[in-house]
């Protein structure tokens, strides 16, 4: 039988083809356009899944885009792993911003670009990939189960349904997902955390229509002046929330903790000079690492109202609007920070307009153990496919259903990430490195060697 590396070395040319194809197909679970695309997707995530050396595999189709399972069970008395990740994407937009199209993957200097290359079609590939390397080598150190679903960019609620009707079937000792980044190549990193959402639209109504500005303007208070003072009032003058009782659960760590996230190698900088921004800003009193890993914010996602077109139009809007995403930290609820927003925000609304507030998805804060037989398997086939120690991190993104497969299955997540942050996920011109790519398919098979020796003696 061949080694890993051998196998690996054999088929990586159609490995890379084979994630090519994938990002062909423009699998945006927001857009109802896409919905064929989204289940040819699925449908191509379970060929290969059986492909690969499932014993099974099939579409378990949702009240929205179809979840994908597969499985492949050499001794139940082994333990067993469950993989997850996402097939489907964010929207490609704006498109004219994109070096090529965002469905039409381009290699060049090394790097795959194309919408999904990283996130997360890339990542969650690498599974598929290491599953077939320990499966074709007759080497499966474990049980593994693998669901991909299409919906994690739309808030995931069918997936939580799923696991609640799916409990014995996905029985587990532990979840492995690569749908985060880490440091750099040279400093690799598992993410220790991912932050909570609650997503909010508003809208802000004062006249019953458009108005002339010459005409009305200055005598009527205008619904996109009035949505931008609200927004701004969000924040005080050290850039705190000023929503009432939006920080009381935060857990303020201890300088001990504060002072290992702050020893991650991190060039302000460097950082700076990447954003092509010339000071950072946030929250008066920490670091950038600490506001964007361990403490909640409040950013304006989109904001819109009046004329946008061509040229000028002279015009007072009757409406204005705004989407607000809150990133929450543990101990925060989602719920509970939402309802404190719809409070606020009604109750800063001047006389002059009326406000709606309405609640889109939301997701929990988790921490996953550094200390656990899971972590330490994951870091130790860091070190054996890098040669180095992973970093731990806390990351500002999200991943709504980690915090339930807790809740629901009872089960603890292992975050094994190979993206950057650079890697502009939701953004024009996404990539995905391919040394990053076969890096992960070359370390994923470690960690199930290494997470079912934990379970020997
Ligand atoms: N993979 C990301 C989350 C992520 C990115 C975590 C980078 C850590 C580092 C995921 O696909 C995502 O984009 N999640 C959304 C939330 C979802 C409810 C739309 C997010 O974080 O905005
Ligand atoms: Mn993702
Ligand atoms: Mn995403």
């Amino acid at each position: 039988m061949q080694s890993w590396n051998e196998y690996q070395l054999a088929n990586k040319d159609r490995f890379l083809d084979e994630l090519l194809d994938l990002l062909r197909i423009p699998s945006v679970s927001a857009d109802s356009k896409h919905k064929d695309d989204v289940k040819r997707c699925a449908e191509a995530v379970r060929d290969h899944l059986l492909k690969a050396g499932c014993d099974m595999a099939e579409i378990c189709e949702t009240a929205g885009h179809p979840i994908v399972y597969g499985q492949k069970i050499v001794d139940p008395s082994k333990p067993t792993v469950l993989v997850y990740g996402h097939y489907d994407v964010q929207p490609a937009d704006p498109l004219n911003l994109w070096h090529s199209g965002p469905f039409e993957p381009v290699v060049k200097d090394g790097k795959i670009y194309a919408r999904g290359a990283c996130d997360d079609k890339g990542q969650m590939f690498m599974h598929i990939k290491a599953l077939e390397t320990m499966a074709k080598t007759g080497s499966m150190p474990c049980n593994v189960k693998v669901m991909i679903e299409g919906e994690e960019e739309v808030g995931s609620n069918n997936l939580g349904i799923f696991l609640e009707n799916n409990k014995e079937r996905l029985k587990a000792d532990i979840v492995l997902v690569s749908d985060t980044s880490m440091i750099s190549m040279e400093h690799p990193s598992i993410e220790s955390g991912l932050r909570g959402l609650a997503y909010m639209e508003v809208e802000v109504n004062g006249p019953n229509r458009d108005l002339h500005s010459g005409v009305y303007g200055g005598a009527v208070a205008n619904p996109a002046t009035i949505l931008c003072k609200m927004i701004a009032s969000l924040h005080d003058e050290n850039n705190h929330i000023t929503i009432p009782g939006f920080y009381d659960t935060v857990q303020n760590l201890t300088e001990v903790e504060r002072a290992a996230i702050n020893s991650a190698p991190f060039s302000l900088d460097e950082y700076k000079a990447d954003l092509g921004v010339s000071e950072v800003w946030g929250e008066k009193g920490y670091t950038t690492l600490e506001r964007t890993g361990i403490r909640p914010t409040l950013e304006v996602n989109g904001i819109w109202g009046g004329y946008i077109g061509e040229g000028a139009k002279t015009v007072l809007p009757a409406k204005a609007n705004a989407k607000i995403s809150m990133r929450l930290v543990p101990n925060q609820s989602s719920d509970e920070i939402a309802a404190m927003f719809q409070a606020h925000f009604e109750k800063i609304a001047p006389g002059y307009v009326k406000v709606k507030v309405t609640a889109h998805h939301g997701g929990e804060a988790v921490v996953t153990p550094t200390d656990s037989p899971a972590y330490k398997a994951a870091a130790k086939a860091i070190v054996t496919t890098f040669g180095k120690e992973p970093i731990p991190t806390r990351g500002g993104g999200s991943i709504p259903i980690v915090a339930l497969f807790e809740k629901t299955l009872g089960l603890k997540t292992v975050l094994l990430g190979f993206g950057l942050d650079n890697d502009n996920i939701h953004s024009p011109n996404e990539k995905y490195d391919v040394f990053n790519y076969y890096k992960g398919i070359e370390t994923i098979p470690y960690f199930h060697k290494y997470f079912a020796e934990s379970f020997e003696g």
